[in-house]
C-alpha cells in the first residue's frame, strides 16, 4: 500500500518536520514495514511511478496530515471507569478509597464494589467489558502501542491480551504484582511469592503463545510499586525478567508520603531508587512512571542502568503529586516518554499529555525563578509522545517516524472549520487556512482531540475509522 499526502513528525526533540511525499508499507507479512519513501511525489497519480511499484494508494485530505501514532508508555486498563473520579485525594489514599477497590472487582466476586450491587457479579464479563472500551478508546485517541498494567488477576490480564491483540493494539501487557499484607487488602493480594511468580509466569506464557514474535503483544514484569510487594517478591520479580528477557514497568516517587512509606519498609536501601537496584529490578527495559521527587543521586543512577521514566503529567496534577523536573531528566541524559495513568490521570488520551507536559513544564519554570529554559515547546511533547516513547518501550528507530524501515503505526489528523449553522466537527481546532503548518499543529495540540483522528493504523493494519 502507498500513503499519499502531507507527513509531520517530530525526528529531533525540538521541531517539527513536515513533508508532503508518498510512502510505501509492505503488509504481505503482517508487519507493516515502511519499505520506501518519497518527499518529490507531485500527487497521489505520480506516487505508484515515483515509488516504483503499483499498489493502491491511501491519501490523506489536504487539511490533514499523516503523524506517528502515540505511545502511551503508563496507563492502567483495570482503572479505565474510573477516569476521572479521583475527587480529592492524593495517592495513598486514592489507591485504598478507589482503586484497590475497582482492580478486584475484575477476578473476585466478593470485592467491595459488588457490596451493594443488586445484580449478582460477573468479575469476568466486567473485565471483558472494560478492557473492550479501553483498547477501542485509546486507538480512537491515536495511541498505536500501549504499556499496560491489568488486575493480579490471571484470567482477566490474558483477557486483556486477547482482546489487545484483536482490535490491533501494540501492547505490552503487566499481571500487576502485589502480595505484602502491611500494605495490600485482604481482599486484592497475591497470598506468598511463589503465587505470584507461578501466576505472572501464567500470563507470560499466555502472552507468548498469542503472539511468539513478542512485537504486537508481549508481557511486562510488573511489580506495583514498592511498597506493595514483599522483599523477596522484588527480587524474584528481577530474576524472572532477566531469565526471560521482559521488560519491567513499575510505579517510581511520586508522591511524599510514598517516598517516606518506602524509607520505612526498607530501611536497609539508601533511596527509593536503590530499593529496585538492589532487587534487579533497575535494567535497561524497566519503565519508572512518575519519578516526581527523585534526588540527582536517585537520577544518576536511573541514568547509569539506562532505565526510562514514563511523565505522567494529568495524574502528578490530578492526585497532586508534584511537577516532574522533565527538563532535569532530560539534561541528564535520561529517555522520556508520556503516560496518561488512567485513572490516576483523569484522560485516556496522550494529546492530552502532551498539553499537560508543556503546563507543567511552565509550573517548574515558575518555581525556578521564572526560568523559560524549563518550557517544553509543542514539537518537544509531541516528540515524548512518539520518538520518546518509542525509546522507552525498546522500540527506538522502529516506531514513531517515518523513515525506511520503520513501522507503520500511524494516525491520520484532519483539522476542518466550524460549520457555522451549528454543530460541526472542527473539534475544537478551527482552522481559518492562513496559518502555517507549524501553528496549525500547535492548535492541534493546544485544542485537539479524538475528533481529529480520522483513521488509526498499527503495523499496517487500520485499527480504527472515526465515523462521521
Ligand atoms: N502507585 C501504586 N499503584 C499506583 C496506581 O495504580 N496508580 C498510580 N498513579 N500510582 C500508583
Ligand atoms: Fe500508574
Amino acid at each position: 500500500r502507498i500513503y499519499f499526502g502531507r507527513f509531520i513528525s517530530t525526528p529531533k526533540p525540538d521541531e517539527l518536520w513536515i513533508r508532503t511525499g508518498a510512502v510505501l508499507v509492505d503488509s504481505t507479512d503482517g508487519r507493516g514495514v515502511i519499505e520506501k519513501t518519497d518527499w518529490h511525489v507531485n500527487g497521489p497519480n505520480d506516487a505508484a511511478s515515483k515509488l516504483g511499484v503499483e499498489a493502491p494508494v491511501v491519501t490523506a485530505k489536504d487539511d490533514g496530515f499523516f503523524f506517528p501514532g502515540f505511545i502511551d508508555t503508563h496507563i492502567h486498563a483495570s482503572q479505565y471507569p474510573n477516569a476521572g473520579i479521583f475527587g480529592k485525594s492524593t495517592l495513598l489514599d486514592w489507591l485504598t478509597t478507589y482503586t484497590f477497590p475497582l482492580e478486584s472487582s475484575l477476578g473476585n466476586s466478593k470485592s467491595p464494589m459488588y457490596n451493594d450491587s443488586s445484580e449478582p457479579p460477573d468479575p469476568l464479563a466486567r473485565a471483558k467489558a472494560v478492557y473492550n472500551r479501553v483498547v477501542s478508546k485509546t486507538l480512537s485517541h491515536g495511541t498505536t502501542t500501549a504499556s499496560y498494567y491489568a488486575t493480579i488477576h490471571v484470567e482477566a490480564t490474558n483477557l486483556l491480551a486477547e482482546i489487545a491483540f484483536k482490535k490491533g493494539q501494540r501492547a505490552y501487557i503487566g499481571r500487576v504484582c502485589m502480595d505484602r499484607p502491611e500494605t495490600c487488602p485482604d481482599y486484592y493480594r497475591d497470598e506468598s511469592t511463589e503465587q505470584t511468580i507461578a501466576n505472572t509466569r501464567a500470563s507470560i506464557e499466555f502472552c507468548k503463545e498469542l503472539d511468539p514474535s513478542g512485537e504486537r503483544i508481549a508481557h511486562i514484569i510488573t511489580p506495583r510499586f514498592a511498597p506493595s510487594c514483599l522483599p523477596e517478591t522484588l527480587s524474584a520479580l528481577g530474576a524472572l525478567a532477566k531469565d526471560e528477557d521482559l521488560r519491567v514497568q513499575t510505579h517510581i516517587s511520586e508522591n511524599l508520603n510514598e517516598v517516606k512509606l518506602v524509607k520505612e519498609l526498607f530501611p536497609e536501601q539508601d533511596s527509593y531508587t536503590d530499593v529496585y537496584d538492589h532487587h534487579g529490578l533497575l535494567t535497561n527495559r524497566t519503565i519508572l512512571a512518575h519519578a516526581v521527587h527523585l534526588t540527582k543521586e536517585e537520577m544518576a543512577l536511573v541514568k547509569s542502568r539506562k532505565s526510562k521514566i514514563s511523565h505522567c503529567p494529568a495524574s502528578n496534577s490530578a492526585l497532586g503529586s508534584g511537577f516532574c523536573p522533565v527538563r532535569e531528566l532530560l539534561d541528564e541524559g535520561i529517555e522520556v516518554g508520556l503516560g496518561t495513568d488512567v485513572s490516576g490521570g483523569y484522560s485516556p488520551s496522550i494529546l492530552d499529555a502532551v498539553r499537560n507536559a508543556c503546563i507543567v513544564s511552565r509550573h517548574v519554570g515558575f518555581l525556578k525563578g521564572g526560568d523559560s529554559r524549563f518550557n517544553l515547546s509543542v514539537a518537544e511533547g509531541l516528540w515524548l509522545a512518539t520518538v520518546g516513547g518509542a525509546k522507552v518501550v525498546g522500540m527506538e528507530g522502529r516506531l514513531g517516524g517515518f523513515e525506511q524501515g520503520m513501522l507503520w503505526d500511524v494516525q491520520e489528523i484532519e483539522m476542518g472549520q466550524i460549520d457555522e449553522s451549528g454543530g460541526g466537527w472542527a473539534a475544537g481546532v478551527d482552522i481559518f487556512g492562513w496559518e502555517s503548518w507549524e501553528d496549525r499543529v500547535a492548535k492541534w495540540v493546544w485544542n485537539g482531540d479524538d475528533r481529529n483522528v480520522k483513521r488509526v493504523w498499527v503495523g499496517g493494519r487500520m485499527v480504527h475509522e472515526r465515523k462521521p
